[in-house]
């Protein structure tokens, strides 16, 4: 199927700048609903909406969605994605539920489910956040298998050709810039090849209950023991039932800067709507350095209570993937530059 026949452009350019006034307590009319980034999305989307139309618990289904693509091989997610500038994959991935329970995990290598570890984490530990050998030790003792440790033959070839070009700099801007071939990256090429850098999702249930997930190999290439936004609860994502929920995909270090998705929320607490609430965080970023944000790709993806959705990019190619029992599209985000 041409997932380019999925795409739904809603409107581009700058959004007005009003505060849509949100009763956070309301039902959500079009519950169950799921969100993802990039249009990779559809997939997860679909994954996670088995458990929905049963009326299963939103966790559940992130959890399922989000294992759906670390199965494949993919740039950005999981064991086939992208290794850091020494050759490893290292994998990155958090949870939050309706109850502000929370867990990640960061660099973890060699085990194939990230977001199955990090609901561990949450679960079976008082801690957040697992780092490192510390965490792959707890995925083995929880009866995680130890996967070889190869390249995927994508990620391989990709890896041998930044080793030519780039002499093991660090690139803050890899994905658009080297991966993808432009700074303003579309959501997907011609030949199909994806976008994106994160898969995070977000869901709401039958019951009206929201949580999310982020999973991640972070940034293609990136020093060894980096960590990105995507496991940084508040950064990549952050969840509070009575208001709503966002998620973050892009260079990871500007959106921890912000502490953005708890910012996102809390901009949603004041009354913004999904779409605004996402805008302003943007803003807050590009106001940091106007010149800098000219290089830089940050998308932030929200739900409100209401199952209100939106999303903002820094650039012009943020998409995010969307279904509920009448919908499965992708919708392409507002973006400030560009
Ligand atoms: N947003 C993913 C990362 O920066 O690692």
């Amino acid at each position: 199927m041409n997932r380019k026949h999925f795409l739904k452009i809603s409107s581009l350019g700058l959004s007005a700048l009003t505060i849509d006034k949100v009763n956070a307590f309301s039902v959500a009319p079009n519950m169950p609903i799921v969100i993802s980034t990039w249009d990779s999305g559809m997939a997860v989307n679909e994954a996670a909406w088995t458990v929905l139309e049963k009326g299963g618990r939103a966790l559940d289904a992130i959890e399922k969605g989000a294992i759906s693509i670390e199965n494949k091989i993919d740039c950005c997610v999981g064991l086939g994605g992208y290794p850091d500038r020494d050759g490893i994959v290292t994998l990155d991935a958090c949870v939050m539920d309706e109850h502000s329970n929370c867990g990640a995990v960061a660099g973890l290598e060699d085990i194939k489910h990230p977001i199955s570890v990090a609901r561990k984490v949450m679960e079976n530990t008082p801690h957040v956040l697992l780092v490192g050998n510390g965490a792959q030790q707890f995925a083995l003792e929880n009866g995680f298998g130890k996967e070889p440790k190869v390249l995927s033959k994508d990620a391989q070839k990709a890896y041998e050709e930044w080793l030519k070009k780039n002499d093991y700099k660090p690139e803050v801007n890899i994905e658009n810039k080297k991966v993808f071939g432009g700074p303003f990256a579309p959501a997907f090429f011609d030949d199909g090849t994806p976008n994106h850098d994160t898969m995070g999702l977000l869901a709401m249930d039958k019951k009206g209950n929201m949580s999310g997930g982020v999973t991640t190999s972070g940034m293609a290439f990136k020093v060894h023991g980096r960590v990105g936004d995507s496991p940084v609860i508040g950064a990549g994502l952050f969840v509070d039932n009575e208001i709503g929920c966002a998620t973050s995909s892009g260079v990871g270090e500007e959106v921890i800067r912000i502490c953005g998705t708890h910012l996102v929320v809390e901009f949603m607490r004041q009354g913004y709507s999904p779409e605004n609430a996402c805008r302003k965080a943007v803003e807050r970023i590009v106001n940091r350095d106007k010149v800098k944000a000219k290089t830089l790709q940050v998308g932030f993806l929200a739900m409100n209570k209401k199952g209100e959705h939106g999303a903002y990019a820094i650039q012009k190619g943020f998409v995010y993937s969307l279904k509920t029992a009448t919908e499965n599209n992708i919708v392409a985000a507002k973006y400030n530059i560009g």
